[in-house]
């Protein structure tokens, strides 16, 4: 088929009831994907005219999807949603499609919302069809199990008949193994006569798309099944069980594409990976790793496991301890965060930084070669080159109403157990004292302390354990 001015609508008004969720079906994940953003993204890659979607389960939601889809274009396609009030069928779907599409000839693309491992080269076998020159092609598929599709009834001699839907199958057409993905590319003058013809005579009386297909195939107009190569994509999934085994499918096909491309995992079976997401060569990923969202891994990183990053950018070489909280952070390269640190969003680690165990971040920038070590929280603060914050320092940002800032400069010394109470400076090279509450801006190179004299009683102890056991005895 020479395919030209190409339109797409996508399916994705129904409810999903068999995921028992309020959510609609098509918002569901895979590997941190919506369903329906796989569809979109999959049609996209055919830079089609315009996209319509239909929407109606759960449409605020839907609809906000789309657009989240359509911000994250470089390149721009025209998306548009229409609402079908009432599931009708997928018939009536596209019915309600149709004036939405712009009015030129060319060919339509119709695909369901919810595949949840499509991808642009799915549709490769519609898109390269050659012979015959059909004005209907389907995209079919020959499965083990038909339970629940659509069949393709052919001739003898293998032309296309009808697609019969499970409920409405005689049971010789039960026995065909060759299915329906519900995927079609057809001419647009073909499928606004087809379109109109249908009628709701069939066991769950609704409108279905399938049905065009007898409606060509009457009109004399020629039909093509093309049987994709390969079904695991076409799978759908109609519980939760199925999403389930679909996704564990999709990682292990993911975490393969590391492996070979240099990545090491100490349990492939065991990490959770967001589509998209780029991991550098030889590092090595621990057990109960999550990378989610847009997340970047430099070369060379080690994350020893148990440990969740979102939407932030790991730098070459990094070393990420056991059991840390990462997210919309930024590390530098050379860094070494954990165990046990939480990186919270705006954290921005540059090169050699090195955040310690029980360490909290918000909002904070630490220069070059800063550390904090140990039993920390650095809120609002910017820490400049080399500074050393000891165990224990706390930055107290927040006065129970506004949030202020806390400055430390570069290679400034915090002793163990201070409290800086913000807005508060510490100038460069400055000391503070173990155990100060810093209250007020410290000049460079100065030392602060605030701390009570220590008063030593000699022998005091002593006399308080012998007075101690004559009282018992
Ligand atoms: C459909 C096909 C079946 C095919 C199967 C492949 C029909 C009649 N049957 O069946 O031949 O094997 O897909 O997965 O088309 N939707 C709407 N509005 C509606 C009804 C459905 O937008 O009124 C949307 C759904 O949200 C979904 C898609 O259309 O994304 C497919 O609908 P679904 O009910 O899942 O169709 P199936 O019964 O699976
Ligand atoms: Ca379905």
């Amino acid at each position: 088929m020479s395919v030209s001015d190409l339109q797409a609508i996508i399916l994705a008004a129904g409810k999903g009831t068999r995921m028992y969720s309020t959510l609609p079906k098509v918002l569901h994940t895979i590997c941190g994907r919506s369903l329906l953003w796989k569809a979109l993204a999959t049609v996209a890659h055919y830079k089609p005219r315009k996209i319509v979607v239909v929407v109606g389960y759960g449409e605020e939601l839907v609809r906000a999807e789309v657009e989240r889809f359509a911000k994250s274009l470089t390149d721009p396609i025209k998306i548009e949603c229409v609402t079908q009030s009432e599931q009708r069928g997928t018939g009536h779907a596209v019915q309600t499609a149709l004036s939405a599409l712009d009015p030129s000839p060319g060919n339509i693309l119709i695909l369901p919302g919810d595949l949840p491992l499509l991808t642009g080269g799915t549709l490769l076998p519609l898109f390269s069809a050659e012979t015959p020159p059909a004005k209907l092609h389907i995209l079919s598929c020959d499965v083990p199990d038909p339970t629940g599709f659509g069949r393709i009834v052919r001739e003898e001699d293998g032309t296309v008949l009808a697609i019969v839907e499970e409920k409405d199958c005689s049971e010789e057409e039960r026995d065909i193994s060759e299915i329906n993905s519900g995927i079609y590319l057809l001419e647009r003058e073909l499928l606004n006569e087809s379109i109109q013809s249908l009628q709701p005579n069939n066991a769950q009386k609704e409108l279905y798309l399938t049905d065009i297909v007898e409606f060509s195939v009457d009109a004399e107009q020629p039909v093509e099944a093309v049987i994709a190569p390969d079904c695991y994509p076409l799978l759908g999934a109609n519980t939760r069980l199925e999403l389930a085994s679909l996704e564990r499918m999709r990682r292990d096909e993911m975490v393969s594409e590391y492996m070979l491309a240099g990545v090491s995992f100490e349990d492939p079976s065991a990490v959770y990976i967001d589509e998209g997401i780029l991991i550098g060569r030889d590092c090595f990923i621990g057990a109960g790793t999550r990378l989610l969202g847009a997340t970047t891994i430099g070369s060379g990183v080690i994350i020893d496991g148990q440990s969740r990053i979102l939407n932030s950018t790991i730098g070459a070489s990094c070393y990420i301890k056991l059991n840390c909280v990462i997210t919309s952070s930024s590390l530098g390269e050379d860094c070494s965060v954990g165990p046990f640190a939480h990186l919270r969003p705006g954290s921005r680690l540059e090169r050699r930084v090195h955040i310690g165990n029980f360490v909290e971040t918000k909002k904070t920038e630490l220069g070059e070669g800063a550390k904090a070590n140990h039993l920390t929280y650095l809120g609002d603060s910017v820490i400049g080159a080399n500074a050393n914050v000891g165990a224990g320092t706390i930055t107290c940002n927040y006065d129970g109403f506004n949030k202020h800032l806390t400055e430390i400069g570069e290679g400034a010394f915090i002793g163990s157990n201070s409290s800086l109470v913000a807005p508060v400076k510490i100038g460069a090279r400055a000391i503070v004292g173990a155990g100060s509450v810093i209250t007020k801006d410290v000049a460079e190179d100065a030392l602060a302390v605030e701390r009570s004299e220590v008063r030593t009683l000699p022998e005091w102890a002593k006399n308080f354990r012998a007075r101690h056991k004559k009282s018992v005895s």
